[in-house]
């Protein structure tokens, strides 16, 4: 089985990676052709990279310490000048839709596969949760496409990922309080559940940054309200997500952390790239960043006195991440956890939930008036607007109904 060695790999000194602007912003792929894999693969990148420099900001305004912000600059302008060569992969003919529902597919197809391969039960069951969220949003953002252009949302997905309803979006809105949960412990988590961690919140911040930045953008109501409704559940997420990491880490651990997941991001792109050009890509930003994430191990050796490889109590990294279908694994938690909600940092089944669980007032709240994820479908006539005439989400949106009603009469 492929893994991922860092220890093994090669790589490229940082005053050797700044690019010219010819070699920053290359031709971008062709949306009609294109593997919907390397579209996801593209949008993840991003996020990752976005995150890294995002982070390294954070940093370079809280550590008092010249030569760790010096290292942080030189790191964070090779990583800036990755994020923009990722990014501006993403073809200029592709609509702000079409590359929403190549997001959502990323939520989707990555959480599954994280989730199917994290150690950590309570992380898995946060991925999990979290799964069916996104699943619906890819759903809702179908119906737009459907109303907008009459244009089937399969031309983005490519059969790869099903468009049906997860957990309806009108009920995931919860009470700031409901997304308090447990973080790992450093000392015992696997490194895997590290990196699961890095991943998927760079993920979920990136995609609330794009639907925030580019929601406003769109010309239809309905879309700009949809884009803001769906752009609070992946806030939601990006909390829920952030607060599974251990804040004893130190600000150098979190970002060699962070470099490393990069390297270990981009090797597993590289391994099922079927674009060549794009894989090379891969390969090659794989190796810029095993230079940063030695950098930061030295910083950590110099100012805290440890060693890298007692913090990763591990020299390698298996699975890589595969983007590839997942739809028997989604079908199995929609049916099993469409009712789950969180409570006192647990997930439990709506009927055991109490009537003031906060979350119920605030549904109540926000949904007091229309409903854009609501609307979009019932704009439609028959398609995909039929997919939720099906038992299990009926059910569940009675019992939800039910508990809210209840929970007003107390
Ligand atoms: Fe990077
Ligand atoms: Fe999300
Ligand atoms: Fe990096």
């Amino acid at each position: 089985m492929a893994q991922f060695k860092p220890f093994e790999m090669d790589g490229i000194p940082v005053e050797s990676e700044y690019m010219n602007w010819e070699e920053v912003i290359q031709e971008p792929y062709d949306k009609m052709d294109v593997d919907p894999y390397t579209r996801t693969r593209v949008i993840l990148m991003n996020g990752i990279e976005t995150n890294s420099v995002l982070t390294s900001h954070a940093v370079e305004r809280m550590a008092d310490n010249p030569e760790i912000k010096k290292q942080m600059a030189e790191i964070r302008r090779a990583d800036s000048q990755q994020q923009q060569t990722v990014d501006w992969l993403n073809p200029p003919d592709q609509t702000i839709l079409e590359t929403t529902l190549g997001y959502e597919q990323v939520a989707v197809d990555l959480t599954a596969n994280l989730a199917q391969h994290e150690p950590d039960s309570y992380v898995k069951s946060t991925l999990d949760f979290a799964l069916l969220e996104d699943f619906d949003h890819l759903y809702r953002y179908g119906c737009l496409m459907q109303i907008l252009n009459s244009e089937d949302p399969e031309q983005i997905t490519k059969g790869k990922t099903d468009i049906k309803p997860g957990r309806p979006t009108s009920m995931e809105h919860r009470h700031p309080d409901d997304s308090m949960r447990n973080h790992y412990d450093k000392d015992e988590a696997e490194l895997k559940t590290k990196m699961n961690y890095i991943t998927i919140t760079s993920g979920e911040q990136q995609t609330e940054l794009f639907y925030k930045s580019h929601g406003n953008m769109c010309s239809d109501d309905l879309a700009r309200r949809l884009y803001s409704e769906i752009a609070e559940i992946e806030e939601q997420h990006v909390t829920q997500y952030g607060l599974l990491g251990d804040p004893n880490e130190t600000m150098l651990e979190k970002v060699a952390m962070i470099q490393l997941n990069e390297a270990y991001n981009y090797c597993s792109a590289a391994l099922t790239e079927p674009n060549r050009r794009i894989r090379r890509l891969w390969e090659h930003f794989a190796q810029m960043e095993i230079t940063h994430f030695n950098m930061c191990a030295d910083l950590i050796k110099k100012h805290e006195g440890r060693n890298i490889e007692d913090i990763m109590q591990a020299d390698s990294i298996r699975p890589m991440i595969t983007f590839e279908p997942n739809k028997k694994y989604v079908d199995k938690v929609l049916e099993e956890q469409i009712d789950l909600m969180p409570y006192n940092m647990e997930f439990v089944h709506l009927a055991d939930l109490p009537d003031n669980w906060p979350s119920f007032q605030y549904e109540k709240k926000v949904n007091s008036d229309r409903i854009p994820s609501e609307e979009v479908v019932k704009g439609l006539d028959g398609g995909l607007a039929e997919k939720e005439n099906v038992e299990i989400y009926q059910n569940f949106r009675r019992q939800m109904n039910e508990r809210i009603q209840s929970s007003n009469a107390k």
